[in-house]
């Protein structure tokens, strides 16, 4: 079942938390919300489950608007942080509280424990406390006590941040499994990490600062962002500060042919570019600057070098010589690798 924000303004004591969100969400559709801490994230999840009441605007799931609804009547499950357990019951009490609380009959509390621990792999576990499973396996509960009420859309903030990178990447994987496992439901997912936004998200949602500054696939974000935030946030970026030209933009006292999309001759702007898209030697595009740091990063080489006072990023693979701290060195990019942005350039606030 979809999602939709309509203009959805959240305060607390006058202060806007979340400013005149319009989001939807399809149904069936993974929705990622990324942004940095305090921009708002864990506010709009709030307002979908009902936590929190808006100080303007609406929320629908599927076309019912639920907004005067209390939590226990918007068929959500939720997923936080924190795991949330109740410590003094055993994993299939966790796994059916929520059905209890729905009263749901007897007879089907079994089977619904049973399914949901089965679809997360908890099956073995039923009879354990929270405090004799791994952090994985408790968030593998929490994960199967929001499905076992078989939510149309499922909500889950930051359900990962507790775990250890390699636990974590685990994990990244048994959602997509459980996605796939279940088509219909909706699922909006809240983290500060871009490689989970990129992994699983259909969309990402890119907020800052109480707003939402872009909305995309994450191939769109990435290849060719609207904002230096998005830019930023979503990989790594060369932001080079230019002045669009005839055809292309100057930089350093020099010209760069890119796709300058219409924008006026003479506007300030900045122009995009990936690191592992810049390569060694000369090119269509060209800058001639300084090495001013190398690292080596196993599969590739970053390289920081100073063009006219500003440090470009370059991430090359399988460099034979790399080049030499404090040396000459020139990169180039191809044209159709640069993105100009025009929205949101720094100093128009
Ligand atoms: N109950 C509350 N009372 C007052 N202010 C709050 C309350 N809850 C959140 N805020 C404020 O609202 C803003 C947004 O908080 P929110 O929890 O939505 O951020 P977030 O994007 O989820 O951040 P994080 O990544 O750190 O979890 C923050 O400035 C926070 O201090
Ligand atoms: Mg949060």
């Amino acid at each position: 079942m979809g999602i939709r924000f309509d203009s959805v303004t959240v305060a607390y004591d006058g202060n806007v938390v979340l400013d005149a969100l319009d989001l939807r969400v399809e149904p069936g559709e993974v929705m990622a919300l990324l942004g940095p801490s305090g921009s708002g994230k864990t506010t709009a999840l709030r307002a979908v489950a009902g936590f929190v009441r808006p100080a303007s605007g609406r929320v629908f799931l599927g076309d019912r608007d639920v907004t005067d609804l209390p939590p226990h009547r918007r068929g959500i499950g939720m997923v936080v942080q924190s795991y949330a357990l109740f410590p003094h019951m055993r994993v299939q009490d966790n796994v059916a509280f929520g059905l209890k609380a729905r009263r749901v009959a007897k007879a089907e509390i079994g089977p619904r424990v049973a399914e949901a621990l089965e679809m997360t792999g908890m099956a073995g576990y039923a009879r354990r406390y929270p405090r004799e499973l791994s952090g994985g396996q408790q968030q593998r509960v929490a994960i199967a006590r929001a499905l076992a009420i078989r939510p149309d859309v499922l909500l889950l903030d930051e359900p990962l941040s507790a775990l250890d990178a390699r636990l974590r990447s685990g994990m990244l994987a048994e959602l997509a499994r459980l996605h796939r496992e279940l088509p219909e439901v909706s699922i909006l997912y809240v983290t500060h990490d871009q490689v989970e936004a990129l992994t699983l998200a259909d969309r990402i949602a890119v907020m800052d600062q109480a707003r939402l500054k872009d909305c995309g696939t994450p191939q769109e974000l990435y290849r060719t962002p609207r904002t230096e935030f998005t830019a930023s946030f979503v990989g790594n970026a060369n932001l080079l500060p230019v002045t669009v030209g005839d055809g292309g933009v100057s930089f350093a006292g020099g010209m760069l042919k890119v796709d300058t999309g219409g924008a006026a001759p003479g506007a300030r702007a900045t122009l995009c570019v990936r690191p592992h898209l810049v390569g060694l030697g000369s090119g269509p595009n060209q800058l001639t600057g300084t090495v001013a740091e190398i690292q080596w990063r196993g599969s590739t080489h970053r390289l920081y070098v100073d063009v006219d006072g500003h440090r470009i990023m370059a991430d090359l693979r399988e460099l034979k010589e790399p080049p030499v701290h404090g040396r000459p060195v020139t990169l180039h990019f191809a044209p159709e690798d640069a993105t100009l942005l025009t929205a949101g350039v720094s100093g128009d606030g």
